[in-house]
Protein backbone atom coordinates (compact mmCIF):
# COMPACT_ATOMS: atom_id res chain seq x y z
CA UNK A 1 0.00 0.00 0.00
CA UNK A 2 1.34 3.49 -1.15
CA UNK A 3 2.48 5.39 1.99
CA UNK A 4 2.36 9.36 2.55
CA UNK A 5 4.04 9.74 5.76
CA UNK A 6 5.59 12.95 6.33
CA UNK A 7 4.28 14.23 3.16
CA UNK A 8 2.34 17.66 2.91
CA UNK A 9 -1.03 18.28 0.60
CA UNK A 10 -2.75 21.00 -0.39
CA UNK A 11 -6.46 20.74 -1.27
CA UNK A 12 -8.56 23.24 -2.36
CA UNK A 13 -11.95 23.37 -2.49
CA UNK A 14 -11.46 20.85 0.49
CA UNK A 15 -15.53 21.85 2.50
CA UNK A 16 -17.00 18.91 0.06
CA UNK A 17 -17.15 16.49 -2.89
CA UNK A 18 -14.67 15.80 -4.29
CA UNK A 19 -12.24 17.68 -2.44
CA UNK A 20 -12.74 16.23 0.51
CA UNK A 21 -13.19 12.89 -0.14
CA UNK A 22 -9.24 13.60 -2.42
CA UNK A 23 -8.31 14.93 1.45
CA UNK A 24 -9.60 12.29 3.82
CA UNK A 25 -7.94 9.77 0.72
CA UNK A 26 -4.43 11.53 1.10
CA UNK A 27 -5.02 11.62 5.14
CA UNK A 28 -5.64 8.11 5.34
CA UNK A 29 -2.51 7.50 3.35
CA UNK A 30 -0.80 9.40 6.24
CA UNK A 31 0.04 13.10 4.76
CA UNK A 32 -0.70 16.15 6.70
CA UNK A 33 -3.51 18.22 4.50
CA UNK A 34 -4.32 21.63 4.33
CA UNK A 35 -7.26 22.40 3.19
CA UNK A 36 -8.48 25.42 1.50
CA UNK A 37 -12.19 26.81 0.44
CA UNK A 38 -14.04 29.72 1.37
CA UNK A 39 -16.39 28.36 4.05
CA UNK A 40 -14.91 28.20 7.08
CA UNK A 41 -17.57 25.95 9.16
CA UNK A 42 -17.18 22.94 6.01
CA UNK A 43 -13.65 23.35 6.61
CA UNK A 44 -13.70 22.28 9.83
CA UNK A 45 -16.00 19.78 9.64
CA UNK A 46 -13.75 17.61 6.99
CA UNK A 47 -10.87 18.51 9.10
CA UNK A 48 -12.49 17.25 12.22
CA UNK A 49 -12.41 13.83 10.59
CA UNK A 50 -8.78 13.96 9.56
CA UNK A 51 -6.03 12.64 11.67
CA UNK A 52 -2.80 14.18 10.88
CA UNK A 53 -2.70 17.52 12.21
CA UNK A 54 -4.63 18.98 9.25
CA UNK A 55 -4.49 22.43 8.88
CA UNK A 56 -7.37 24.76 7.61
CA UNK A 57 -6.57 27.91 5.40
CA UNK A 58 -10.15 29.61 3.97
CA UNK A 59 -9.45 31.51 0.67
CA UNK A 60 -11.72 33.05 -1.80
CA UNK A 61 -10.16 31.91 -5.41
CA UNK A 62 -11.99 34.40 -6.97
CA UNK A 63 -9.78 37.63 -6.05
CA UNK A 64 -6.88 38.94 -7.94
CA UNK A 65 -3.63 37.38 -6.10
CA UNK A 66 -5.96 35.09 -4.15
CA UNK A 67 -3.85 32.24 -5.71
CA UNK A 68 -0.26 34.22 -4.82
CA UNK A 69 -1.73 34.97 -1.30
CA UNK A 70 -3.08 31.45 0.04
CA UNK A 71 0.58 29.96 -0.76
CA UNK A 72 1.76 32.94 1.31
CA UNK A 73 -0.35 31.62 4.02
CA UNK A 74 0.27 28.57 3.62
CA UNK A 75 4.11 28.61 3.97
CA UNK A 76 3.40 30.49 7.10
CA UNK A 77 2.50 27.60 8.85
CA UNK A 78 4.53 24.57 6.60
CA UNK A 79 8.15 25.20 4.84
CA UNK A 80 6.71 23.62 2.13
CA UNK A 81 4.28 21.09 0.21
CA UNK A 82 4.93 18.01 -1.75
CA UNK A 83 1.63 17.57 -2.90
CA UNK A 84 -0.92 20.36 -4.31
CA UNK A 85 -4.16 19.22 -5.61
CA UNK A 86 -6.02 21.63 -7.81
CA UNK A 87 -9.88 21.09 -6.91
CA UNK A 88 -11.54 24.44 -5.96
CA UNK A 89 -14.05 25.08 -9.23
CA UNK A 90 -17.29 26.34 -9.97
CA UNK A 91 -19.60 25.36 -13.11
CA UNK A 92 -21.43 27.86 -15.31
CA UNK A 93 -24.01 26.77 -17.24
CA UNK A 94 -24.99 28.93 -19.89
CA UNK A 95 -25.73 29.35 -23.67
CA UNK A 96 -23.26 31.32 -25.17
CA UNK A 97 -25.49 34.52 -25.74
CA UNK A 98 -26.74 34.58 -22.22
CA UNK A 99 -22.97 34.83 -20.26
CA UNK A 100 -21.95 37.96 -19.41
CA UNK A 101 -18.38 39.14 -19.23
CA UNK A 102 -18.70 39.12 -15.49
CA UNK A 103 -19.80 35.00 -15.35
CA UNK A 104 -16.69 34.67 -18.07
CA UNK A 105 -14.16 36.82 -15.92
CA UNK A 106 -15.28 34.51 -12.83
CA UNK A 107 -14.90 30.94 -13.80
CA UNK A 108 -11.72 31.79 -15.59
CA UNK A 109 -10.60 33.22 -12.27
CA UNK A 110 -11.32 30.54 -10.27
CA UNK A 111 -10.82 27.42 -12.68
CA UNK A 112 -7.68 29.03 -14.42
CA UNK A 113 -6.20 31.72 -12.98
CA UNK A 114 -5.99 30.61 -9.11
CA UNK A 115 -5.39 27.07 -9.91
CA UNK A 116 -2.24 28.54 -11.80
CA UNK A 117 -0.64 31.27 -9.29
CA UNK A 118 -1.03 28.64 -6.24
CA UNK A 119 0.99 26.60 -8.66
CA UNK A 120 3.56 28.91 -9.07
CA UNK A 121 3.98 29.93 -5.60
CA UNK A 122 3.85 27.18 -4.31
CA UNK A 123 6.48 25.03 -6.77
CA UNK A 124 9.51 26.34 -5.52
CA UNK A 125 9.16 24.83 -2.72
CA UNK A 126 8.44 21.72 -3.51
CA UNK A 127 11.61 21.81 -5.77
CA UNK A 128 13.08 22.30 -2.48
CA UNK A 129 11.86 19.71 -0.80
CA UNK A 130 13.57 17.03 -4.33
CA UNK A 131 10.26 17.16 -6.13
CA UNK A 132 6.30 17.18 -5.76
CA UNK A 133 2.92 15.84 -7.38
CA UNK A 134 0.43 18.92 -8.78
CA UNK A 135 -3.11 17.26 -9.56
CA UNK A 136 -4.90 19.44 -11.78
CA UNK A 137 -8.87 18.60 -11.59
CA UNK A 138 -10.26 19.54 -14.76
CA UNK A 139 -13.23 17.86 -16.43
CA UNK A 140 -14.66 15.75 -19.41
CA UNK A 141 -16.29 19.00 -20.34
CA UNK A 142 -12.69 20.18 -21.61
CA UNK A 143 -12.98 17.35 -23.80
CA UNK A 144 -16.38 16.60 -25.02
CA UNK A 145 -17.99 19.60 -26.13
CA UNK A 146 -20.83 19.81 -24.35
CA UNK A 147 -23.87 22.59 -24.88
CA UNK A 148 -24.11 25.09 -22.95
CA UNK A 149 -21.10 25.04 -21.12
CA UNK A 150 -18.96 27.15 -23.25
CA UNK A 151 -16.82 29.02 -20.63
CA UNK A 152 -16.65 25.92 -18.38
CA UNK A 153 -15.38 23.72 -20.87
CA UNK A 154 -13.04 26.12 -22.00
CA UNK A 155 -11.50 26.58 -18.17
CA UNK A 156 -10.99 23.21 -18.60
CA UNK A 157 -9.30 22.80 -21.87
CA UNK A 158 -7.03 25.32 -20.26
CA UNK A 159 -6.10 23.04 -17.36
CA UNK A 160 -5.63 19.98 -19.34
CA UNK A 161 -2.88 22.92 -21.32
CA UNK A 162 -2.08 24.10 -18.68
CA UNK A 163 -1.00 20.55 -16.92
CA UNK A 164 1.16 19.83 -20.04
CA UNK A 165 3.07 22.92 -20.26
CA UNK A 166 3.83 23.17 -16.58
CA UNK A 167 5.04 19.30 -16.52
CA UNK A 168 7.29 20.61 -19.33
CA UNK A 169 8.24 23.44 -17.10
CA UNK A 170 9.02 21.41 -13.66
CA UNK A 171 10.32 18.28 -14.91
CA UNK A 172 13.57 19.06 -14.70
CA UNK A 173 12.65 19.90 -10.61
CA UNK A 174 11.25 16.32 -9.86
CA UNK A 175 8.07 17.92 -10.08
CA UNK A 176 5.14 15.69 -11.63
CA UNK A 177 2.05 17.74 -12.96
CA UNK A 178 -1.04 15.13 -14.32
CA UNK A 179 -4.82 16.40 -14.48
CA UNK A 180 -8.05 14.37 -13.56
CA UNK A 181 -10.85 14.76 -16.19
CA UNK A 182 -14.19 13.65 -14.24
CA UNK A 183 -17.30 12.93 -15.66
CA UNK A 184 -20.67 12.55 -13.52
CA UNK A 185 -19.74 13.03 -9.85
CA UNK A 186 -22.92 12.86 -7.58
CA UNK A 187 -21.72 16.37 -5.38
CA UNK A 188 -23.23 19.41 -5.16
CA UNK A 189 -22.36 20.94 -8.23
CA UNK A 190 -25.10 18.68 -9.47
CA UNK A 191 -27.65 18.52 -6.62
CA UNK A 192 -30.15 20.78 -7.89
CA UNK A 193 -30.19 19.54 -11.07
CA UNK A 194 -30.35 16.00 -9.95
CA UNK A 195 -33.60 16.53 -7.22
CA UNK A 196 -35.42 19.19 -9.74
CA UNK A 197 -35.36 17.86 -13.64
CA UNK A 198 -36.87 14.54 -13.80
CA UNK A 199 -35.39 11.78 -15.79
CA UNK A 200 -31.98 13.36 -15.51
CA UNK A 201 -30.15 10.83 -13.60
CA UNK A 202 -31.23 8.10 -15.38
CA UNK A 203 -30.78 9.83 -19.02
CA UNK A 204 -27.31 10.60 -18.16
CA UNK A 205 -27.00 7.21 -16.31
CA UNK A 206 -27.44 6.25 -19.72
CA UNK A 207 -24.64 7.59 -21.48
CA UNK A 208 -21.88 5.85 -19.62
CA UNK A 209 -20.60 2.68 -20.24
CA UNK A 210 -20.89 1.47 -16.81
CA UNK A 211 -24.21 2.75 -16.05
CA UNK A 212 -23.78 4.69 -12.75
CA UNK A 213 -22.60 8.27 -11.75
CA UNK A 214 -19.38 8.63 -9.93
CA UNK A 215 -18.66 9.18 -6.46
CA UNK A 216 -15.79 11.57 -4.67
CA UNK A 217 -13.84 8.53 -3.93
CA UNK A 218 -13.90 7.40 -7.29
CA UNK A 219 -12.04 10.52 -8.20
CA UNK A 220 -9.84 10.45 -4.64
CA UNK A 221 -8.59 6.96 -5.27
CA UNK A 222 -7.29 8.59 -8.80
CA UNK A 223 -5.59 11.52 -6.71
CA UNK A 224 -3.78 9.07 -4.28
CA UNK A 225 -2.56 7.28 -7.48
CA UNK A 226 -1.10 10.65 -8.78
CA UNK A 227 0.41 11.81 -5.16
CA UNK A 228 2.39 8.43 -4.93
CA UNK A 229 5.02 7.04 -6.41
CA UNK A 230 2.64 4.75 -8.10
CA UNK A 231 2.53 7.49 -10.67
CA UNK A 232 6.56 8.35 -10.69
CA UNK A 233 6.96 8.02 -14.10
CA UNK A 234 3.85 10.12 -15.25
CA UNK A 235 3.56 13.52 -15.69
CA UNK A 236 1.67 15.88 -18.53
CA UNK A 237 -1.14 13.49 -18.61
CA UNK A 238 -4.74 13.83 -18.47
CA UNK A 239 -6.73 10.83 -16.55
CA UNK A 240 -10.07 10.78 -17.73
CA UNK A 241 -12.33 9.42 -14.63
CA UNK A 242 -15.90 9.30 -15.78
CA UNK A 243 -17.33 5.27 -15.66
CA UNK A 244 -16.88 5.53 -19.60
CA UNK A 245 -18.26 8.61 -21.05
CA UNK A 246 -16.00 11.19 -23.28
CA UNK A 247 -14.49 8.71 -24.95
CA UNK A 248 -16.88 5.38 -24.95
CA UNK A 249 -20.13 4.82 -26.59
CA UNK A 250 -22.20 3.20 -23.99
CA UNK A 251 -24.19 0.60 -24.78
CA UNK A 252 -27.97 0.02 -24.92
CA UNK A 253 -29.78 -3.05 -25.27
CA UNK A 254 -28.11 -4.09 -28.75
CA UNK A 255 -31.10 -4.16 -31.38
CA UNK A 256 -29.51 -4.69 -34.94
CA UNK A 257 -25.97 -5.29 -33.87
CA UNK A 258 -26.26 -8.88 -33.14
CA UNK A 259 -27.81 -10.04 -36.68
CA UNK A 260 -25.01 -7.90 -38.10
CA UNK A 261 -22.24 -9.46 -36.10
CA UNK A 262 -23.41 -13.71 -36.03
N1 LIG B 1 -19.10 16.91 -9.92
C1 LIG B 1 -18.84 16.71 -11.20
O1 LIG B 1 -19.64 16.09 -11.93
C2 LIG B 1 -17.56 17.23 -11.81
C3 LIG B 1 -17.23 16.80 -13.10
C4 LIG B 1 -16.07 17.26 -13.69
C5 LIG B 1 -15.24 18.12 -12.99
N2 LIG B 1 -15.56 18.53 -11.75
C6 LIG B 1 -14.64 19.45 -11.08
O2 LIG B 1 -14.28 18.93 -9.82
C7 LIG B 1 -13.98 20.01 -8.93
C8 LIG B 1 -14.74 19.82 -7.63
O3 LIG B 1 -16.12 19.80 -7.93
P1 LIG B 1 -17.22 19.17 -6.98
O4 LIG B 1 -18.14 18.43 -7.85
O5 LIG B 1 -16.60 18.50 -5.81
O6 LIG B 1 -17.96 20.53 -6.56
P2 LIG B 1 -18.51 21.10 -5.20
O7 LIG B 1 -19.05 20.01 -4.34
O8 LIG B 1 -19.38 22.24 -5.56
O9 LIG B 1 -17.18 21.65 -4.49
C9 LIG B 1 -16.51 22.77 -5.02
C10 LIG B 1 -15.43 23.17 -4.02
O10 LIG B 1 -14.78 24.34 -4.52
C11 LIG B 1 -14.82 25.37 -3.53
N3 LIG B 1 -14.98 26.68 -4.13
C12 LIG B 1 -15.99 27.13 -4.93
N4 LIG B 1 -15.82 28.42 -5.23
C13 LIG B 1 -14.67 28.81 -4.59
C14 LIG B 1 -13.98 30.03 -4.49
N5 LIG B 1 -14.42 31.16 -5.09
N6 LIG B 1 -12.83 30.07 -3.76
C15 LIG B 1 -12.37 28.96 -3.14
N7 LIG B 1 -12.99 27.77 -3.19
C16 LIG B 1 -14.13 27.71 -3.90
C17 LIG B 1 -16.05 25.01 -2.67
O11 LIG B 1 -15.93 25.48 -1.35
P3 LIG B 1 -16.65 26.81 -0.81
O12 LIG B 1 -18.00 26.89 -1.43
O13 LIG B 1 -16.65 26.64 0.67
O14 LIG B 1 -15.75 27.89 -1.24
C18 LIG B 1 -16.01 23.50 -2.67
O15 LIG B 1 -15.14 23.01 -1.67
C19 LIG B 1 -14.32 21.29 -9.68
O16 LIG B 1 -13.14 21.85 -10.23
C20 LIG B 1 -15.24 20.81 -10.78
O17 LIG B 1 -15.23 21.65 -11.91
C21 LIG B 1 -16.70 18.10 -11.13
Amino acid sequence: MADLTGKIAVVTGASRGIGESSAKTLDALGAQVILSGRTLSDLDRVAAELSNSPIVVPADLAEPRSGTELAETILEHVNGVDILVNNAGIPMRRMPEKLTEEEIDLVFAINVRSLLTLSIALAPSMKERGGGSIINISSVAGIRGPGARVAYAGTKGAVDAMTRALASDWGPDGIRVNSIAPGLIATAIWEESRNTVPGLIEEMEGQIALKRWGFGDDIADVVAFFATDSSRYVTGETLVVDGGLARVTASAQPQVLPELLE
